[in-house]
């Protein structure tokens, strides 16, 4: 289990190792657009990564693929869908309300 904080809002929650960022924002209550369930398809579950981006695995070829189609993509852009939690603690902005 590792810290999630979640900005703008500052909610922080224990996530366990492994789980996708876009289970455990929803699982804390945040709203996030998802609308392809997860299939790194729509890119409307682009989050920004602000802190402890280097201790989540990878980027992986489908997630990079998407992310080059998006607006707005930074260095510190993931798809929350297709990022899986470390053992570190990490801090995401959300860019999307619902
Ligand atoms: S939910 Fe569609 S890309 Fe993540």
């Amino acid at each position: 289990m590792a810290l999630l904080t979640i900005q703008p809002s500052g909610k922080a929650v224990e996530v366990a190792a492994g789980a996708t960022l876009l289970s455990a924002i929803l699982a804390s209550g945040e709203s996030i657009r998802h609308k392809c369930e997860g299939k790194a398809e729509c890119g409307s579950c682009h989050i920004f990564i602000q802190e402890g981006r280097k201790t989540l695995p990878r980027i992986q070829k489908l997630e990079n693929e998407k992310l080059d189609t998006l607006v707005g993509v930074s260095s510190k852009s993931r798809l929350a869908c297709q990022t899986l939690m470390g053992e570190e603690p990490v801090t995401i902005e959300l860019l999307s309300f619902v």
